[in-house]
């Protein structure tokens, strides 16, 4: 009984010190200290608007809860020497003058959420950050995305980071979004193990590499990218649309096992784009077919069914490049409206009428008469062919 009493202060008083009801706010690097004899704590940790730095979290293992630090011009460095796992977010908004993000041992976090850093360059993630539910880093002066290497993810949204230019990651699967958007020209994508992903948005890169995707729950989006070519090997299905838009270098697209589109196909404004012979195995596209540029030659060998309507406006001549498709048409395997026009001056996108350039209609321009009688026609025709 004797020893009892004063061991039980003891962690009594570790039990408050190493936890917080609602958020643990620090003012200054000597409210971080009273964190150090702390394995785990407990609740939420803020750094204070106006605390100086340097902030040293040391000695907690794991943070039951978030870290965050918003709106802060004073702080230029944070750390925490033992942290492996945030619980919750760790968040840094708009903090001006942080230079030094420092967790060596940090391999999990549930949100990892960094905007407004303009003086930020690196993470100081030596462990890697490997498990995340959801990273978003926005506005930063980073130079790499060194030391997050995500295995699976809800999403991952990296923006307007103008000094990255090389992002890698063992990613295996996205249950939600992957977007990289306005980071340096000449940044580099990889996901070698990718295998499936709900959206996938690339826009302003150098090359994206994307060798073992197979499937997409919902949409591809390929705008503005700087690269000559674009190939995804694997795919066989994507969910959602298909857009290769407005990437002024790409010459050629490679889509070698993709069988069916659950929303539009889209090819636009791609100028050096002359050949679409990308789709060999494509079926199925239940949107629209809608493709626009210098285009010369389209083969879609297998199309046998497009919900929605068709568009090609190209600058060059492509008479013999709307024939197929007027056929489709005229077996009502294109269902909606009907444009194939080339030798253009201006073209546009699905649902606008172009202006002189030369024109293929289908023969039998579906009327409702047409649909009737192919209707009629089908019993003989199945007959035919048994
Ligand atoms: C940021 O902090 C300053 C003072 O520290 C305060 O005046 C301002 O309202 C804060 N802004 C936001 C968005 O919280
Ligand atoms: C997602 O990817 C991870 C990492 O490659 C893998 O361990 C996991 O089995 C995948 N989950 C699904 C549902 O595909
Ligand atoms: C996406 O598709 C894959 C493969 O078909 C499937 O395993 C996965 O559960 C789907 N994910 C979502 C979020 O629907
Ligand atoms: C492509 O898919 C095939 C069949 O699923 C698989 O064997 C192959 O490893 C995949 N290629 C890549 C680069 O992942
Ligand atoms: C595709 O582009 C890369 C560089 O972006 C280049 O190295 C490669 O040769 C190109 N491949 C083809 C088939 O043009
Ligand atoms: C293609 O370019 C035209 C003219 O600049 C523009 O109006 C149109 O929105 C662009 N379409 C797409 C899908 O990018
Ligand atoms: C269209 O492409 C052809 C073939 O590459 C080229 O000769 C022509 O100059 C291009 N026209 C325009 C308007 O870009």
């Amino acid at each position: 009984m004797r020893l009892a009493l004063p061991v039980l202060v003891a962690a009594g008083a570790a039990y408050a010190q190493c936890s917080a009801s609602g958020t643990r706010t620090i003012q200054n690097s000597g409210d971080a200290t009273a964190f150090a004899n702390c394995r785990t704590f407990a609740g939420s940790i803020a750094i204070a608007t106006s605390a100086p730095g340097p902030i040293a979290i040391d000695g907690i293992q794991t943070l039951d809860g978030n870290l965050i630090v918003t709106n802060n011009t004073n702080l230029r460095s944070i750390s925490g020497n033992q942290l492996r796992e945030i619980t919750g977010t760790f968040e840094a908004n708009d903090v001006q003058n942080l230079n030094s993000v420092s967790f060596p041992n940090l391999e999990k976090v549930d949100e990892l959420l960094f905007n407004a850093l303009p003086n930020l360059q690196s993470l100081g993630f030596t462990a890697q950050v490997s498990e995340a539910t959801n990273v978003r880093i926005e506005n930063t002066e980073l130079q790499s995305l060194q030391g997050i290497n995500i295995e699976t993810a809800d999403s991952i949204v990296i923006v307007n980071n103008r000094y990255i230019n090389d992002v890698r990651m063992q990613l295996g699967n996205i249950s939600t979004e992957l977007t990289l958007e306005g980071n340096n020209a000449d940044v580099k994508v990889a996901f070698p193990n990718l295998i499936w992903a709900t959206a996938l948005t690339f826009r302003d890169c150098a090359t994206v590499d994307l060798p073992s995707l197979e499937t997409l729950n919902s949409s591809l989006t390929l705008v503005g990218n700087a690269f000559t070519n674009f190939s995804a090997p694997n795919l066989t299905f994507v969910g959602g649309a298909l857009a290769i838009n407005e990437n002024p270098n790409l010459a050629e697209v490679s889509f070698p096992l993709l069988e069916e589109v659950v929303d539009n196909l889209e090819l636009a404004n791609n100028t050096k784009l002359n050949k679409i012979e990308s789709f060999p195995e494509l079926v199925t596209i239940q949107g629209a077919l809608d493709m626009n540029g210098n285009i010369t030659d389209v083969s879609i060998p297998k199309l046998n069914e497009v919900s929605g309507a068709f568009n090609l406006q190209s600058k060059s001549n492509v008479e013999s490049a709307c024939q197929p498709f007027a056929d489709l048409k005229d077996k009502d395997k294109i269902k909606g409206e009907f444009v194939c026009s080339g030798d253009l001056e201006v073209v546009g996108g699905e649902g606008t009428t172009p202006t002189g350039g030369s024109t293929v209609k289908p023969t039998g321009a579906a009327s409702p008469l047409n649909v009737q009688h192919n209707a009629l026609m089908f019993g003989l025709a199945a007959a035919f062919f048994l």
